[in-house]
């Protein structure tokens, strides 16, 4: 399997749980190696122009603000086919629906507050990585 790198987002709900560390630990353990990270407090503008891809969806001003209203943490996760293996780990968009022992299983509240973001495909991927960091960022 090739080696990919994938954008991972600790989304507010779990910076604000101190849930930084466990969501890690996860996907470390996973096998996913962390080759970039840091945290940073999106503005509103920055977090429409990240979903911007949900722009006509009923739920983009819920989730813009959401994204805005506290710190989250940027990472460039790496590995062997790391953006299935991310979406894996994070589980089902709806924690209600995500599969036991997955990020959101154990973590999300709901289907708009659910811990993480992750790149879904290597055109997401491609495009993510650079809204948070430069090439220079990313020590592998
Ligand atoms: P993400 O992009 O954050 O990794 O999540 P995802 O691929 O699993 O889900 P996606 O369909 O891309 O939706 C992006 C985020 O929008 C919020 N959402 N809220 N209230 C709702 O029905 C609803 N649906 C989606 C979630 O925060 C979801 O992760
Ligand atoms: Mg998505």
């Amino acid at each position: 399997m090739a080696t990919e790198r994938t954008l991972s987002l600790i989304k507010p709900d779990a910076t604000a749980r101190n849930l930084v560390g466990a969501i890690c630990a996860k996907l470390e353990g996973a096998g996913l190696r962390i080759v970039a990270q840091k945290r940073v407090r999106m503005t509103l503008a920055q977090a429409q122009a990240f979903y911007a891809v949900h722009a006509q969806r009923p739920f983009y001003p819920e989730l813009t603000e959401f994204m805005a209203s506290g710190p989250v943490v940027a990472m460039v996760l790496e590995g062997a086919g790391a953006i299935a293996k991310n979406r894996e780990v994070m589980g089902a968009t709806d924690p209600a629906e995500a599969a036991p022992g997955t990020i959101r299983a154990e973590h999300a509240a709901s289907i708009g507050e659910n811990c993480v973001h992750g790149s879904d495909g290597p055109e997401t991927a491609a495009q993510e990585i650079p809204f948070f960091f430069a090439q220079t960022d990313i020590v592998g």
